[in-house]
Protein backbone atom coordinates (compact mmCIF):
# COMPACT_ATOMS: atom_id res chain seq x y z
CA UNK A 1 0.00 0.00 0.00
CA UNK A 2 1.47 3.45 -0.95
CA UNK A 3 0.81 6.79 0.67
CA UNK A 4 -1.70 7.94 -1.69
CA UNK A 5 -3.63 4.97 -1.64
CA UNK A 6 -3.27 4.75 2.74
CA UNK A 7 -4.31 8.83 2.81
CA UNK A 8 -7.48 7.86 0.73
CA UNK A 9 -8.68 4.56 3.00
CA UNK A 10 -8.03 7.38 5.84
CA UNK A 11 -10.25 9.98 4.27
CA UNK A 12 -13.08 7.26 3.53
CA UNK A 13 -12.84 6.05 7.28
CA UNK A 14 -13.06 9.39 8.57
CA UNK A 15 -15.96 10.31 6.58
CA UNK A 16 -17.71 6.89 7.64
CA UNK A 17 -16.67 7.58 11.40
CA UNK A 18 -18.93 11.01 10.52
CA UNK A 19 -21.97 9.22 9.17
CA UNK A 20 -23.65 8.54 12.68
CA UNK A 21 -23.23 12.11 13.68
CA UNK A 22 -24.33 13.31 10.43
CA UNK A 23 -27.33 10.85 10.47
CA UNK A 24 -28.35 12.13 14.37
CA UNK A 25 -28.26 15.51 13.09
CA UNK A 26 -30.33 15.10 9.86
CA UNK A 27 -33.43 13.61 12.41
CA UNK A 28 -32.42 16.09 14.97
CA UNK A 29 -33.92 18.42 12.19
CA UNK A 30 -36.00 16.11 11.12
CA UNK A 31 -34.67 16.76 7.38
CA UNK A 32 -36.85 14.88 5.03
CA UNK A 33 -39.39 13.10 7.07
CA UNK A 34 -36.48 11.79 9.64
CA UNK A 35 -37.25 12.38 13.63
CA UNK A 36 -35.82 11.41 16.68
CA UNK A 37 -39.11 9.95 17.75
CA UNK A 38 -41.18 10.73 20.69
CA UNK A 39 -38.23 10.67 23.12
CA UNK A 40 -35.12 12.72 21.09
CA UNK A 41 -33.05 13.25 23.74
CA UNK A 42 -33.06 9.56 24.69
CA UNK A 43 -33.03 8.13 21.46
CA UNK A 44 -29.50 11.07 20.89
CA UNK A 45 -28.02 9.66 24.07
CA UNK A 46 -28.60 5.90 23.35
CA UNK A 47 -27.30 6.54 19.52
CA UNK A 48 -23.92 8.40 20.60
CA UNK A 49 -23.48 5.99 23.61
CA UNK A 50 -23.99 2.76 21.24
CA UNK A 51 -20.98 4.59 18.64
CA UNK A 52 -19.04 5.16 21.27
CA UNK A 53 -18.75 1.65 21.92
CA UNK A 54 -18.39 0.21 18.70
CA UNK A 55 -16.00 2.15 18.06
CA UNK A 56 -14.02 1.54 21.21
CA UNK A 57 -14.32 -1.86 20.29
CA UNK A 58 -13.48 -1.52 16.14
CA UNK A 59 -10.33 0.33 17.87
CA UNK A 60 -9.75 -2.53 20.13
CA UNK A 61 -10.29 -4.97 17.02
CA UNK A 62 -7.62 -3.28 15.12
CA UNK A 63 -4.75 -5.38 16.43
CA UNK A 64 -6.01 -8.76 15.98
CA UNK A 65 -7.56 -8.36 12.91
CA UNK A 66 -3.90 -7.30 11.55
CA UNK A 67 -2.08 -9.80 13.08
CA UNK A 68 -4.32 -12.41 12.44
CA UNK A 69 -5.03 -11.10 8.27
CA UNK A 70 -1.26 -9.28 7.42
CA UNK A 71 -3.30 -6.10 6.78
CA UNK A 72 -0.33 -4.04 8.44
CA UNK A 73 -1.67 -0.66 7.01
CA UNK A 74 -4.47 -1.10 9.47
CA UNK A 75 -2.36 0.28 12.29
CA UNK A 76 -2.05 3.36 10.64
CA UNK A 77 -6.04 3.64 11.22
CA UNK A 78 -6.18 2.91 14.56
CA UNK A 79 -5.43 6.56 16.12
CA UNK A 80 -8.12 8.16 14.33
CA UNK A 81 -10.59 5.29 15.51
CA UNK A 82 -9.84 5.74 19.29
CA UNK A 83 -10.05 9.49 18.76
CA UNK A 84 -13.81 9.26 17.52
CA UNK A 85 -14.35 6.33 20.01
CA UNK A 86 -13.22 9.46 22.60
CA UNK A 87 -15.22 12.00 20.49
CA UNK A 88 -18.93 10.05 20.54
CA UNK A 89 -18.70 9.09 24.47
CA UNK A 90 -17.93 12.74 24.87
CA UNK A 91 -20.97 13.96 22.85
CA UNK A 92 -23.19 11.22 24.62
CA UNK A 93 -21.87 12.58 28.05
CA UNK A 94 -22.54 16.50 26.62
CA UNK A 95 -26.25 15.09 25.31
CA UNK A 96 -26.31 13.84 29.07
CA UNK A 97 -25.44 16.93 31.32
CA UNK A 98 -26.49 19.29 28.56
CA UNK A 99 -29.77 18.19 27.08
CA UNK A 100 -30.67 15.66 29.59
CA UNK A 101 -30.09 17.08 32.81
CA UNK A 102 -30.17 20.73 31.56
CA UNK A 103 -26.61 21.10 33.66
CA UNK A 104 -28.09 20.66 37.30
CA UNK A 105 -24.74 19.49 38.45
CA UNK A 106 -25.91 18.11 41.75
CA UNK A 107 -28.52 15.51 40.07
CA UNK A 108 -25.14 14.88 38.46
CA UNK A 109 -23.08 14.81 41.18
CA UNK A 110 -25.79 12.35 42.83
CA UNK A 111 -25.99 10.27 39.64
CA UNK A 112 -22.44 9.70 39.58
CA UNK A 113 -21.75 9.18 42.64
CA UNK A 114 -25.18 7.15 43.88
CA UNK A 115 -26.37 5.11 40.22
CA UNK A 116 -23.46 3.01 39.63
CA UNK A 117 -23.65 2.28 36.09
CA UNK A 118 -23.32 6.45 35.80
CA UNK A 119 -20.10 5.67 38.30
CA UNK A 120 -18.61 3.20 35.50
CA UNK A 121 -19.26 5.09 32.91
CA UNK A 122 -17.61 8.25 34.33
CA UNK A 123 -14.41 6.28 35.11
CA UNK A 124 -14.44 5.20 31.28
CA UNK A 125 -14.55 8.17 30.25
CA UNK A 126 -12.14 10.01 32.39
CA UNK A 127 -9.34 7.00 31.64
CA UNK A 128 -9.52 7.87 27.96
CA UNK A 129 -8.51 11.19 28.52
CA UNK A 130 -4.88 11.07 28.91
CA UNK A 131 -5.41 8.45 26.00
CA UNK A 132 -6.62 10.86 23.78
CA UNK A 133 -4.33 13.91 25.01
CA UNK A 134 -1.50 11.84 24.70
CA UNK A 135 -2.20 9.92 21.39
CA UNK A 136 0.23 12.17 18.84
CA UNK A 137 3.55 11.08 17.57
CA UNK A 138 5.26 13.96 19.66
CA UNK A 139 3.78 12.33 23.01
CA UNK A 140 4.47 8.75 21.77
CA UNK A 141 8.32 9.87 21.30
CA UNK A 142 8.11 11.95 24.56
CA UNK A 143 6.48 8.85 26.60
CA UNK A 144 8.81 6.22 24.85
CA UNK A 145 7.99 2.82 26.60
CA UNK A 146 5.28 4.17 28.96
CA UNK A 147 3.00 5.20 26.26
CA UNK A 148 2.17 1.48 25.58
CA UNK A 149 1.89 0.92 28.75
CA UNK A 150 -0.56 4.17 29.04
CA UNK A 151 -2.77 2.80 25.91
CA UNK A 152 -3.40 -0.61 27.12
CA UNK A 153 -6.00 1.22 29.66
CA UNK A 154 -7.78 0.48 26.50
CA UNK A 155 -8.67 -3.04 27.21
CA UNK A 156 -10.06 -1.80 30.97
CA UNK A 157 -11.69 0.75 29.28
CA UNK A 158 -13.56 -1.10 27.48
CA UNK A 159 -14.54 -3.84 29.61
CA UNK A 160 -16.01 -0.43 31.97
CA UNK A 161 -17.80 0.76 29.06
CA UNK A 162 -19.59 -2.74 28.59
CA UNK A 163 -20.06 -3.28 32.13
CA UNK A 164 -21.99 0.51 32.07
CA UNK A 165 -24.01 -0.69 29.15
CA UNK A 166 -24.68 -4.30 30.88
CA UNK A 167 -25.74 -2.72 33.85
CA UNK A 168 -28.25 -0.20 32.66
CA UNK A 169 -29.50 -2.89 30.97
CA UNK A 170 -29.61 -5.87 33.19
CA UNK A 171 -28.62 -8.13 30.70
CA UNK A 172 -32.08 -7.95 29.06
CA UNK A 173 -30.70 -6.60 25.85
CA UNK A 174 -29.19 -9.11 23.40
CA UNK A 175 -26.46 -6.65 22.04
CA UNK A 176 -25.31 -6.05 26.03
CA UNK A 177 -24.41 -10.05 25.66
CA UNK A 178 -22.47 -9.29 22.05
CA UNK A 179 -20.62 -6.89 23.42
CA UNK A 180 -19.51 -8.45 26.89
CA UNK A 181 -19.01 -11.31 24.17
CA UNK A 182 -16.88 -9.00 21.82
CA UNK A 183 -14.73 -7.51 24.46
CA UNK A 184 -14.34 -11.03 26.12
CA UNK A 185 -12.70 -12.79 22.25
CA UNK A 186 -10.16 -9.74 22.22
CA UNK A 187 -9.49 -9.41 25.77
CA UNK A 188 -8.62 -13.35 25.57
CA UNK A 189 -6.62 -12.92 22.51
CA UNK A 190 -4.43 -10.52 23.74
CA UNK A 191 -3.56 -12.15 27.13
CA UNK A 192 -2.94 -16.16 24.70
CA UNK A 193 -0.90 -13.63 23.18
CA UNK A 194 1.17 -11.64 26.11
CA UNK A 195 1.32 -15.12 28.07
CA UNK A 196 3.09 -16.41 24.86
CA UNK A 197 5.47 -13.55 24.46
CA UNK A 198 6.61 -13.91 28.27
CA UNK A 199 6.94 -17.83 27.60
CA UNK A 200 9.28 -16.50 24.76
CA UNK A 201 11.49 -14.30 26.78
CA UNK A 202 11.95 -16.64 29.25
CA UNK A 203 13.09 -18.91 26.53
CA UNK A 204 15.73 -16.52 25.12
CA UNK A 205 16.93 -15.56 28.67
CA UNK A 206 17.01 -19.53 29.61
CA UNK A 207 19.36 -20.15 26.43
CA UNK A 208 21.67 -16.84 27.30
CA UNK A 209 23.86 -18.74 29.60
CA UNK A 210 23.71 -22.10 27.65
CA UNK A 211 25.60 -20.15 24.90
CA UNK A 212 27.99 -18.29 27.17
CA UNK A 213 29.17 -21.54 28.72
CA UNK A 214 29.82 -23.24 25.41
CA UNK A 215 30.93 -20.77 22.77
CA UNK A 216 31.08 -21.63 19.39
C1 LIG B 1 -16.67 5.11 27.74
C2 LIG B 1 -17.75 5.68 28.30
C3 LIG B 1 -19.17 5.35 27.94
C4 LIG B 1 -19.68 4.46 27.03
C5 LIG B 1 -18.92 3.55 26.06
C6 LIG B 1 -21.11 4.55 27.10
C7 LIG B 1 -21.99 3.79 26.36
C8 LIG B 1 -23.35 3.74 26.55
C9 LIG B 1 -24.23 2.85 25.85
C10 LIG B 1 -23.81 1.83 24.80
C11 LIG B 1 -25.49 3.09 26.30
C12 LIG B 1 -26.76 2.33 25.91
C13 LIG B 1 -27.33 2.81 24.65
C14 LIG B 1 -28.57 2.04 24.28
O1 LIG B 1 -29.26 1.50 25.15
O2 LIG B 1 -28.87 1.99 23.10
C15 LIG B 1 -25.40 4.14 27.29
C16 LIG B 1 -26.48 4.68 27.95
C17 LIG B 1 -26.38 5.68 28.87
N1 LIG B 1 -25.24 6.28 29.31
FE1 LIG B 1 -23.35 5.89 28.69
N2 LIG B 1 -21.46 5.47 28.06
C18 LIG B 1 -20.30 5.98 28.58
C19 LIG B 1 -20.19 6.94 29.54
C20 LIG B 1 -21.27 7.57 30.14
C21 LIG B 1 -21.19 8.67 31.07
C22 LIG B 1 -19.88 9.33 31.52
C23 LIG B 1 -22.45 9.00 31.43
C24 LIG B 1 -22.95 10.07 32.36
C25 LIG B 1 -22.28 10.71 33.25
C26 LIG B 1 -23.35 8.11 30.74
C27 LIG B 1 -24.71 8.09 30.87
C28 LIG B 1 -25.58 7.25 30.23
C29 LIG B 1 -27.03 7.26 30.38
C30 LIG B 1 -27.82 8.17 31.30
C31 LIG B 1 -27.54 6.27 29.53
C32 LIG B 1 -29.01 5.91 29.30
C33 LIG B 1 -29.54 5.04 30.37
C34 LIG B 1 -31.04 4.80 30.22
O3 LIG B 1 -31.53 4.63 29.12
O4 LIG B 1 -31.69 4.80 31.25
N3 LIG B 1 -22.59 7.26 29.96
N4 LIG B 1 -24.09 4.51 27.42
Amino acid sequence: MNKRQLQGIKVIVFCACLVPLAWAAIRAFGIGSTSLGPNPVQELLHSMGKTGLNMLLITLAVTPVRQLTGLNWLIRLRRMLGQFAFFYVAVHLLVYALLDLRLAWDTLAVDITQRPYITVGMLAIVALIPLSVTSTNAMQRRLGRKWKRLHQLIYPIAVLGVVHYYWQTRGEESAALTYTFAVAVMLGYRLVQAAELRAKRKRAAQGVPHQTLNPP
